[in-house]
């Protein structure tokens, strides 16, 4: 519970940078209040992750993941928040949920563990309690006058699909990944309007990449950013195919990290090192499910290594979203650096926090030699990235997404 209470305090922190970054006297907001009004049909929420919240990982049915597999393997000095028992909410939702309703929340986003609902990830065998489990979060989210936004997947794949092909980093994992999809459509989709496909494949494909490697389930050849990337976008682009052939209503939307990279001055090389950083770190998950292929700039970074979308695919791809859903964490200073000099990224201590966003961060480097990054908003060290706002970094983030 303490983890659902900590998401929403951070939302409501996310509200009070963004009204403190219009920086406008109390006067001007007085005289032309009506602006900033906010509309009706905004839906304040707060959202949780089945991994991050449920615990309960091997209730009723449910097996490893593999992600839990992950977590276990790390041990308790990497992860010291134990998600076996996480907030306890596979238990305690009613709880949550009433909890959510007294802050007056509108929206009650949550996704659904793929391993819970398959824990084989055989959509064939009968279902599971934890198929009833999201039939009654649904009801209580409803029964409290709140909309339920469900996000299909956030990191947490049968252990079966790394175990024989090695996930996100095989094309198997399109198929399965639509196999589950058509189930929960097909179960849930007369409950739900609001849907997310995948959460950050850009967070999972750079820092679970990583993870695996640490925890020696894995050799650093055997992962690829880019190859986990392509196969989550066209995992994205199947569930929405699905969708609108079940579904006449409803939104289905792709979700994205973002780490806006703001450029540290005016300087040609400074806007340019910036761009190509936001083209690798967004441009390439989002671009796809808008005008059917990566950005031309990060086909020229990359080259050979990234994969290649056939003709069928990209028609697919094309207007393949509802919406876009961004998660905004923080703000980064991109200045450009000659490709020979090595880089002097921030990094000061931190811990976990630290090791998980450094490890992100030099994946989305791997192909950028000439550029460096330092965490904006003030902070100093990566553990401050959690808690610095650069205060107009959402803005800049929505400029980039809507230029
Ligand atoms: C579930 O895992 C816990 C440890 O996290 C263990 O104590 C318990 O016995 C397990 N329950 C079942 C049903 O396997
Ligand atoms: C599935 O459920 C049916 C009906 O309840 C039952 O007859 C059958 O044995 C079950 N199959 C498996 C594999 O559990």
């Amino acid at each position: 519970m303490d983890h659902v209470a900590t998401m929403h305090v951070s939302l409501l922190l996310l509200l009070a940078a963004a009204y403190q970054a219009a920086g406008l006297p109390a006067a001007v907001l007085q005289a032309d209040a009506d602006r900033y009004k906010l509309p009706a049909e905004l839906l304040v929420g707060a959202g949780v992750s089945a991994l991050q919240s449920e615990g309960a990982w091997n209730a009723s049915g449910k097996v490893e993941s593999a992600a839990d597999h992950l977590i276990h393997a790390l041990g308790a000095s990497t992860f010291p928040v134990s998600h076996d028992v996480a907030a306890d909410s596979y238990h305690r939702f009613r709880e949550d949920v009433a909890m959510a309703a007294k802050l007056k929340l509108k929206l009650y986003k949550f996704s659904m563990s793929w391993a819970r609902i398959l824990p084989t990830a055989d959509a064939k065998v009968n279902k599971t309690e934890g198929v009833q489990f999201y039939h009654d979060l649904i009801s209580e989210i409803k029964a409290h006058n709140m909309t339920p936004m469900v996000i299909l997947y956030h990191f947490d794949h049968p252990l079966a699909l790394e175990n024989e092909f090695m996930g996100w980093q095989s094309s198997k994992m399109v198929d399965r990944f639509a196999e589950y999809a058509r189930f929960v459509f097909d179960e849930y989709g007369q409950e739900v309007d609001l849907w997310a496909s995948i959460n950050e494949p850009n967070m999972y494909c750079t820092y679970f990449n990583l993870m695996y490697v640490e925890a020696n389930l894995r050799k650093k050849d055997e992962i690829d950013m880019y190859t986990c990337l392509h196969n989550n976008i066209l995992a994205h682009k199947e569930a929405y195919k699905i969708f609108k052939e079940g579904r006449a209503s409803g939104k289905l939307g792709f979700t994205s990290l973002i780490m806006h990279g703001k450029p540290a001055t005016t300087s040609a090389e400074d806007v340019y090192a910036a761009d190509s950083f936001n083209a690798i770190q967004t441009g390439m998950l989002l671009h796809p499910v808008v005008y059917g292929d990566y950005p031309e700039e990060v086909k020229l970074l990359v080259g050979s290594k990234l994969p290649v979308f056939t003709t069928e695919e990209q028609k697919d791809l094309k207007d393949s979203t509802d919406f876009i859903g961004y998660n905004l964490y923080f703000g980064m200073e991109v200045t450009y650096k000659h490709p020979a000099a090595s880089p002097t990224l921030h990094e000061g201590g931190g811990g976990a926090a630290a090791n998980v966003m450094m490890g992100v961060i030099m994946a989305v480097l791997q192909d950028l030699p000439f550029v460096n990054v330092a965490m904006g908003g003030g902070g100093s060290g990566a553990a401050a990235a959690f808690t610095s706002v650069m205060t107009d970094g959402a803005r800049k983030t929505l400029d980039q997404l809507t230029g």
